[in-house]
């Protein structure tokens, strides 16, 4: 993909699953999810996919960061994150 495709995709983006504010905004997941999920599009809402989801679209989007030159989001760090978007995730 194009820088400029991406650009526009990504800028496409908060229109569908993203808000400014996340559940339990203090804890250690929402601030997982705003250093490592908000280069490219805004906060994703935990609730925009059902718990079993969203191991596979984190793995999508370490894909993006890979391919971006984020860099992938450390062991350490992805099972916290995960588990906290499948805690909040839709019911
Ligand atoms: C390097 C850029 C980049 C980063 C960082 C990134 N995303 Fe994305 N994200 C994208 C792109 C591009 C799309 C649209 C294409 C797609 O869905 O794969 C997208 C789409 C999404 C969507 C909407 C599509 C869907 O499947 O619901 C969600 C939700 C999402 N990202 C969550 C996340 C989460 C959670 C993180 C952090 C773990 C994250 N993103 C980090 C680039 C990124």
């Amino acid at each position: 993909m194009k820088r400029t495709e991406f650009v526009l995709i990504a800028g496409l983006l908060p229109a569908m699953s993203f808000a400014a504010t996340l559940p339990e905004p203090n804890s250690k997941g929402a601030a997982l999810v705003t250093n490592y999920c908000t280069e490219c599009h805004g906060a994703p809402y935990p609730s925009a996919h059902p718990a079993r989801e969203w191991p596979a679209v984190v793995a999508r989007m370490q894909n993006w960061r890979v391919t971006k030159g984020f860099g992938e989001i450390p062991e350490k760090d992805l099972a916290p994150l995960v588990d906290y978007l499948e805690k909040n995730g839709r019911r």
